[in-house]
């Protein structure tokens, strides 16, 4: 089977339209989505899905900005997708982000910055379970 990932379209991103525009830039890359739904996070998806944050500072903000409003999650498939999604959505915090990432063309600061992608197998094993 063909390596896969999963991303979230954030509530910011979703809220301004941005799904079409996003999901493009992994088909134009070659990648095929293969599942895909809108969903709002509970707080207790949210807890689960980023439990290796919960001991940071941020954790609250960041459980109560996904739940915040509707996201998109999509499970894209191909060859090295995690590593190349990582490239295709750039730094973490939009201002670090190179112009052409997802996150440094349309990330508003490090909390609202558009996308979540799963930075392993065993995320992407676990995050998938979470939302899908
Ligand atoms: P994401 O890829 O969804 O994974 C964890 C999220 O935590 C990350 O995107 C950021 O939105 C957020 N995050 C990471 N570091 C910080 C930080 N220092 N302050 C606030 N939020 C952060």
């Amino acid at each position: 089977m063909a390596e896969q990932t999963l991303i979230i379209i954030k509530p910011d991103a979703a809220k301004r339209n941005l799904v079409g525009e996003i999901l493009s830039r992994f088909e134009k890359k070659g990648f095929t989505i293969s599942k895909i739904k809108a969903l709002n996070f509970t707080v207790e998806m949210a807890e689960q899905f980023y439990s290796a944050h919960n001991s940071k500072p941020f954790f609250g903000e960041l459980v109560s900005f996904i739940t915040s409003r509707k996201v998109v999650a999509a499970v894209i498939e191909g060859e090295n997708v995690i590593d190349t999604t990582r490239e295709i959505i750039g730094k973490t915090n939009p201002k670090d982000a190179a112009p052409g990432t997802i996150r440094g063309d349309f990330g508003i600061d490090i909390t609202e910055n558009s996308i979540h992608a799963s930075d392993s197998s065993e995320s992407f094993d676990k995050e998938v379970n979470v939302v899908f």
